[in-house]
């Protein structure tokens, strides 16, 4: 009879830590997808040849609202790319894995790995026709973007293209 309490507590634990744990997880997407329709609605409001002005108001915002959210939350949040225009957005080690793998599978949209104590989740940002008027032609970038970022690599772009990646990490 002792035997079976313990183990149906034991289980009860098992269970209720898994489901915090999915709780996590689901937040971890939820907020990714709120910080990426934050750009999504920025970049409709950016006319054909944006200006400093309107720079403002799409790309560092959302790496903003990211870092804001990180803080909130106790995880790590950052948007990055390896042909990144801010190089603190420069994808470095698992994140340049995880730009390979989607490069090759077009399809995957988003995935979790684990490693060690860290639970990381990384989700696919996709170039629209929208991101072109910043990201598309080289000769073609507003001006102040070539005068800020002298070594950009955020350029030369097409729609469909990836252009990086959400990464948000936490200890389990
Ligand atoms: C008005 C110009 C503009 C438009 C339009 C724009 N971006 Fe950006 N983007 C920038 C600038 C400037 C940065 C660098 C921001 C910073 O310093 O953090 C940037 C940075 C980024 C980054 C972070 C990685 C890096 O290169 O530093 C991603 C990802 C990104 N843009 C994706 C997009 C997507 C996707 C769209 C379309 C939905 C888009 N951008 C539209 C100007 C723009």
């Amino acid at each position: 009879m002792k035997h079976l309490l313990y183990l149906s507590l034991s289980l009860l634990i098992a269970f209720s830590a898994h489901a915090d744990d999915d709780d996590e997880m689901g937040e971890v997407v939820e907020k990714v997808e709120e910080v990426n329709n934050l750009r999504e609605s920025l970049v409709k409001a950016v006319p054909e040849n944006p200006t400093g002005k309107t720079f403002k108001a799409v790309c560092a915002p959302v790496g903003k609202k990211a870092k804001s959210i990180a803080k909130e939350e106790g995880w790590n949040f950052k948007q990055v790319s390896h042909k990144y225009r801010n190089p603190n957005n420069k994808a470095q080690g698992l994140e340049l894995e995880a730009i390979q793998k989607m490069q090759k599978d077009q399809s995957l949209m988003g995935y979790w790995i684990e490693k060690g104590n860290e639970r990381h989740y990384f989700r696919r940002i996709t170039v629209r026709k929208d991101c072109l008027a910043c990201h598309g032609p080289k000769n073609q970038r507003p001006e102040f973007v070539t005068k800020k970022y002298p070594k950009d690599k955020a350029y030369g772009f097409k729609q469909g293209d990836l252009r990086g990646l959400y990464h948000v990490w936490y200890n389990k």
